[in-house]
């Protein structure tokens, strides 16, 4: 039986459409994905879309959409691109397919009956573009540390996970097991900046939206968006369904790619969840580098982002993957830039492997009537080109085995460079005048057995390439089988070539730049026009409440009598209120904005059915409401003096 590879790229947020950034994990899981399969693995690669959110909900609120509605319309779109990169993936999950949000639901029980999630308070910094919880501490320059934007408060109610209970254990794991966070340098980080600063409970639950996951037993909350995304990984396999006998077959996770900024999200939290549920964890996660377009981030307010689909019409796949994989270390942030897109087209593609092959079939058909000679008399460079053939493979393998593309492409390329100097060397048009036959053909056999390991090795990454030089080469299956790479002397004299088109055709680099430009522009104002048209659409009538949903909301005119620090928070004041008759205990977090003394005395607005709750250890059985702007927050009031308890509607 097969030897089984779980394979996995990060589920994408269908917010916007994918930029060439986004299209870099996938690249690489595919190439992964046909590498280990043509060693013979059984491999299964699991993609798909991270469909929940508060950032998912406002988009599609800004676009006038549901958000089932909007997400759909990207989801498709996404699986496009990718059949149109011909990407080898196995399953694609939706985090809105049912039978994800079924096991999310039977594992958030699960935590919680085994008391791995509790209820509790939660206050403190959202990031809405990164879905990130963060402290004030952990802050830069009051922003997200993660991509240096905005963060806001929030202040609900909310399930937690018990993170610090796996503190040590996650601590163990990567003191234990350097293979599991790759490359290296990504585990220090996690262990200095979190692991070793301490790590508090994760919430794992919100409430001021609801495009999610309900929590089973409590359908105000919904599931935080990274539990239910990195659940995925499971659930795509059955996990907390009643079929589990892929997850059976497929778990561990051979290796999870991601990019760096979610690094932490995988590491950590998917570790710790993992030890919860007590399931092994994956072998390896790895966490690649940026694409930055003119060395910053992509993105689309930037108006910097670049699409795949003009590169890819305009270039082909192979072309772009190649590209992709090569230019940059995996390991690091590389910056994309079009100029450097079309020279190595040239270079690499046109001139080094389209050139070889080429002139390796014409020099046949010329020399040979279109037939593969028979080799005949060695002579000097033979040596040289055919160690280098042998050495070439290992050396891939090795650069593979650790997810290092660039470098296994290098090695390829090393080959393709030493057979186009052979040539040189070798000159076979002089031995063709000269009339010697024997060296001629030992020579044309060379550079066509050097161009079929070529073409095997290339196969994870160009498919398209490689089949077309099996086809020039006229090259059996047999032939043309990995397991041939590794040896010379495997094509059969007599195989007959055939001429084909360019494998590249050279660029004029200036023509193309315009060319390359005029096809994103355009395909970015398409793209810009369909969501400007959707903007203008009506809000959907979901956003209204009725009179009816008003009216459960009870507000009190209260008067406040006596105000006190909270005990265990600097930022919360607790107010003691009078309404009417009853008095009341509110614990509210707007020290920052009142002196006590200032307060008492004050006619303030209260919710008075809010369900009574605990703030850090102080009962709060009401909200008084405030208006908060650009850091300055007022309290509500009201504008005639009026008896407090009095209603409000
Ligand atoms: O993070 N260069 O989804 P996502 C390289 N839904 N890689 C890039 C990139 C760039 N410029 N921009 C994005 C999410 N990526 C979550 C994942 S998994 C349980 C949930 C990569 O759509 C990014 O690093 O923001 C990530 O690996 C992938 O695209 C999806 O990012
Ligand atoms: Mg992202």
């Amino acid at each position: 039986m097969k030897e089984k590879y779980y394979l996995t790229t990060p589920i994408y947020y269908p917010s916007d459409n994918l930029h060439i950034g986004h299209t870099y994990t996938t690249v690489a899981a595919d190439s992964i994905k046909r590498y280990k399969e043509l060693q013979g693995y059984d491999v299964l690669f699991v993609t798909g879309t991270d469909e929940h959110g508060q950032k998912i909900q406002q988009k599609a609120n800004e676009n006038g959409m549901k958000p089932k509605e909007y997400v759909d319309g990207i989801v498709k779109d996404i699986k496009e691109l990718w059949k149109t990169l011909d990407i080898s993936y196995d399953t694609f999950i939706r985090t809105t397919d049912e039978y994800h949000e079924k096991a999310v639901q039977n594992i958030f029980n699960k935590l919680y009956e085994q008391g791995d999630i509790y209820k509790s308070l939660y206050e403190g910094l959202y990031c809405t573009p990164c879905e990130s919880f963060w402290t004030e501490a952990q802050l830069v320059d009051g922003k997200c540390p993660d991509c240096g934007r905005e963060v806001h408060k929030t202040k609900e109610e909310a399930y937690f996970f018990k993170l610090s209970k796996y503190s040590d254990d996650l601590i163990k794991l990567f003191e234990e097991n350097p293979e599991f966070l790759q490359p290296a340098s990504r585990r220090n980080e996690m262990m200095n900046n979190f692991l070793k600063a301490g790590l508090e409970d994760l919430c794992v639950s919100r409430t001021t939206f609801d495009w999610g996951i309900k929590v089973p037993f409590d359908d105000e909350h919904v599931v935080y968006v990274w539990l239910d995304a990195l659940l995925c990984y499971v659930t795509a396999l059955g996990y907390g369904s009643d079929n589990d006998d892929r997850f059976k077959e497929y778990w561990p996770a051979n290796v999870h790619l991601v990019g760096k900024e979610i690094v932490r999200f995988h590491t950590i939290i998917w570790p710790a969840v993992l030890m919860a549920l007590d399931i092994e964890l994956p072998k390896k996660v790895f966490g690649h580098g940026w694409i930055l377009f003119e060395d910053d981030k992509m993105s689309k307010s930037k108006g910097n982002v670049i699409y795949p689909e003009p590169l890819i019409e305009l270039y082909g796949i192979d072309a772009f993957k190649y590209f992709l994989l090569k230019e940059f270390s995996f390991g690091q942030d590389g910056s994309f830039a079009k100029e450097k897109f079309l020279m190595r087209l040239n270079s690499d593609l046109a001139n080094d492997l389209g050139n070889l092959l080429s002139r390796t079939v014409a020099m046949v058909q010329k020399y040979c009537e279109g037939v593969i000679p028979e080799p005949m008399k060695t002579g000097e460079h033979d040596d040289e080109l055919i160690s280098l053939a042998k050495e070439v493979p290992e050396k891939f393998e090795d650069y593979m085995e650790k997810l290092n593309f660039s470098n296994a492409l290098e090695e390829v390329w090393k080959l393709i460079r030493r057979t186009n100097k052979y040539v040189d060397e070798t000159t076979p048009w002089i031995l063709g005048n000269e009339g010697n036959t024997e060296r001629l053909n030992t020579v044309l056999y060379n550079l066509c057995e050097s161009l079929r390991i070529v073409s095997i090795l290339i196969k994870p990454f160009m498919k398209n390439t490689s089949e077309e030089i099996k086809r020039q080469l006229g090259l059996s299956e047999e032939s043309a089988s990995w397991e041939s790479a590794v040896k010379w002397g495997v094509t059969v004299p007599g195989q007959k070539v055939v001429k084909g088109e360019a494998l590249f055709p050279r660029l004029d680099i200036k023509k193309e730049l315009v060319r390359l430009n005029e096809a994103n522009d355009k395909l970015i104002s398409e793209r810009s026009k369909r969501t400007k048209a959707k903007e203008t659409k009506p809000v959907v009538e979901e956003e209204f409440i009725t009179i009816d949903e008003f009216d459960k909301i009870k507000l009190k005119v209260a008067e406040v009598v006596s105000v006190e620090d909270h005990p265990n928070a600097d930022k919360l004041l607790v107010l003691k209120l009078k309404l009417g008759d009853e008095t009341r205990q509110v614990v509210s977090g707007i020290k920052k904005y009142y002196n006590k003394e200032e307060l008492v005395g004050k006619k303030v607005v209260v919710v008075t059915n809010l369900k009574p709750i605990k703030l850090r250890g102080v009962e709060s059985h009401g909200m008084v409401l405030a208006a908060e702007c650009d850091g300055k927050l007022t309290l509500v009031s009201t504008l005639e003096d009026i008896p407090s308890g009095a209603q409000i509607s």
